[in-house]
């Protein structure tokens, strides 16, 4: 196990609080191109009746295949698509097929970061713009100060606020779009694969980096990705996805140690491929913290 990782221990949780999300047997069909007027139109069921409890200051992964659901699932959770079928509810609010005027409170208490800084930043607008904009958006003033807390909250200095995205390195782009995400205050982060389009070298640090926010400001943190074993150094329980369905839920470690399922059981033997590669990366390279993060 590589050191770099700080172990994360389960908080216990409020039994008696609201889960701050619920999702209820959501359905999503994709409808397809028709390809005969005598037959249906096909259809892809990207996520196939899933119903899971995140309880309030859990840290949930949610793992699994490339296009078996994931992200389908967290824009449905976001309210950036609605589901065919089933329902979400937000700290008690059914968010499903609310209009955008009534979202305004999931819009401020729930940011989202996603895989790819690049495609997600803005190239055109400075970094202090970017941070800022979630705020303008909601109508808030956003004061210098407030940036300048942001950008050291994530590691990076203040001048860092008047360059553009490809003036940085693809950590430090993660870096701002989590600075971002924060930017409102949020109570719960979805985080879609935020480390996978990231060299190996600084997938650690970008990691820990959200585990240690996510323990500072108490959030709820949901947390998808492909790869169990960064699952496990993150996430208190686990949903393990495949083809559109739930097929195992539990404490991350139990999954991991002890998986029920085939499918998860072919996902723990697959493990390897971050863990391998963090072997494979120097010491320096995995603990170079030293002046601007990469
Ligand atoms: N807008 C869309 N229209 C049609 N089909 C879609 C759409 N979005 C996703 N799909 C399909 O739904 C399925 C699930 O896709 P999704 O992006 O949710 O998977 P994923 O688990 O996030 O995959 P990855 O790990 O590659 O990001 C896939 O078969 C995908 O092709
Ligand atoms: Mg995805």
């Amino acid at each position: 196990m590589p050191e770099i990782y700080r172990e994360h221990v389960p908080a216990a949780h409020d039994q008696e609080a609201a889960p701050a999300i619920q999702v209820v047997d959501v359905v999503r069909d994709y409808p397809r191109p028709r390809t005969s007027l005598l037959r249906p139109a096909p259809v892809v069921h990207a996520v196939r009746g899933v119903s899971l409890d995140v309880k309030q200051g859990e840290r949930f992964g949610i793992v699994g295949e490339s296009g078996c659901g994931k992200s389908t699932l967290l824009r449905i959770i976001a309210a950036l698509d609605q589901p065919t079928s089933g329902r979400v509810v937000v700290e008690g609010t059914d968010i499903t097929r609310l209009p955008e005027r009534r979202l305004r409170f999931l819009r401020e208490n729930l940011q989202l970061v996603f895989q790819d800084p690049m495609s997600s930043l803005d190239p055109r607008m400075r970094v202090r713009d970017i941070i800022a904009e979630p705020l303008v958006v909601q109508g808030h003033p956003a004061s210098g100060e407030r940036v300048r807390e942001l950008l050291e909250a994530v590691g990076l200095s203040a001048g860092a606020g008047d360059r553009y995205p490809h003036q940085f390195s693809g950590g430090q782009r993660q870096r701002i779009s989590i600075a971002r995400a924060l930017a409102p205050r949020p109570r719960i982060l979805i985080a879609d694969e935020p480390v996978s389009a990231l060299d190996v070298s600084v997938r650690a640090q970008v990691l820990n980096l959200i585990s240690d926010l996510v323990d500072e400001l108490n959030l709820t943190l949901v947390f998808v990705s492909h790869d169990l074993s960064v699952v496990k150094h993150v996430c208190d329980r686990v949903a393990v996805m495949h083809a559109g369905q739930i097929v195992e839920t539990g404490y991350t470690g139990d999954v991991y140690a002890a998986p029920q399922h085939a499918y998860t059981q072919r996902l723990v033997s697959a493990i390897p491929t971050l863990q391998r590669a963090l072997s494979g990366a120097t010491t320096s390279d995995l603990l170079a913290t030293k002046g601007e993060p990469a």
